[in-house]
């Protein structure tokens, strides 16, 4: 694998007496394509949310390009480049694509305070944004709904808008929260070929949550597995898929 682009190292999270996480240490190669799965409850999503600065932890490090951000807000987090998506896209259903698109570039010259006297300044980059968003959602064969409201999207194209509406703020690596979840099966191939894609032609790395191992595990170079708040495996897809442990925490329960 090549550097890490995301380490984290002995990762704890308790609520109380529950241990979410219990000592979880990976990474997650710059370009890479990393799975990260286990049964219910296993701790995947309060590994997400303390990666993003939703949640302290208990004990243990979080290091993001070679700087250490565990105790960041999740704002400082999301501008320096590591962006989550939810387990439900959080889109604004009465907007349109592009604007809900446009909504979370941060660094906008419009919101310093200085600068938003300087109309014409904010004006020119705003055009420059919607540019950048109409590109990105032709390239990705959403030039159609540009204009649709995001409440006539099917659920699978609401989690590609999600996840263009990262791209466009020059983010380099995506944490996503089963973005297959709810999708048929055809149309959730589409979107690990996209997020592929993504990875090829724009150098992005995806750091993924998936129930659906059937889709999930042809799209992976490299998968986690968790189990009780603990690493249970790790290793090529068909590693994975072939241990033992895992095939007894999935059905042994
Ligand atoms: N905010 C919280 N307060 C208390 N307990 C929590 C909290 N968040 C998660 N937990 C508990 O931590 C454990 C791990 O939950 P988590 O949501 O991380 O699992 P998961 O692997 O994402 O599960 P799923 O596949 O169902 O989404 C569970 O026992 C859960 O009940
Ligand atoms: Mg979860």
């Amino acid at each position: 694998m090549t550097k890490p682009i995301l380490e984290v190292k002995d990762l704890a999270k308790y609520f109380g007496g529950v241990k979410a996480l219990d000592g979880v240490t990976l990474e997650v190669p710059e370009r890479g394509v990393i799975g990260l799965i286990g049964p219910n409850g296993s701790g995947k999503t309060t590994l997400f949310n303390v990666v993003t600065g939703f949640y302290v932890p208990t004990r243990g490090e979080v290091w993001y390009a070679g700087e250490r951000i565990d105790g960041l807000n999740p704002n400082e987090v999301f501008l320096k480049g590591l962006v989550r998506t939810f387990q439900i896209p959080r889109l604004f259903p009465s907007l349109t694509v592009l604007e809900n698109v446009l909504l979370t570039p941060p660094r906008q010259v419009g919101e310093r305070v200085l600068t938003a006297p300087f109309r014409s300044k904010w004006e020119e980059q705003e055009k420059e944004l919607a540019r950048k968003a109409v590109a990105l959602l032709r390239k990705f064969g959403l030039g159609e709904y540009v204009r649709a409201r995001v409440s006539e999207l099917s659920a699978a194209h609401m989690k590609m808008i999600e996840t263009i509406r990262g791209l466009i703020t020059d983010a380099r690596v995506y944490l996503l929260d089963e973005p297959a979840a709810g999708v048929a099966y055809t149309t959730a191939r589409e979107l690990f070929t996209f997020i592929r894609r993504l990875r090829d032609e724009e150098g992005l790395t995806f750091f993924i949550i998936e129930h659906r191992l059937e889709v999930l595990m042809d799209f992976v170079d490299y998968v986690y597995v968790l189990h009780n708040g603990r690493l249970l495996s790790e290793g090529k897809p068909d590693e994975v898929m072939s241990d033992p442990k895992v095939i007894e925490a999935y059905i042994g329960r």
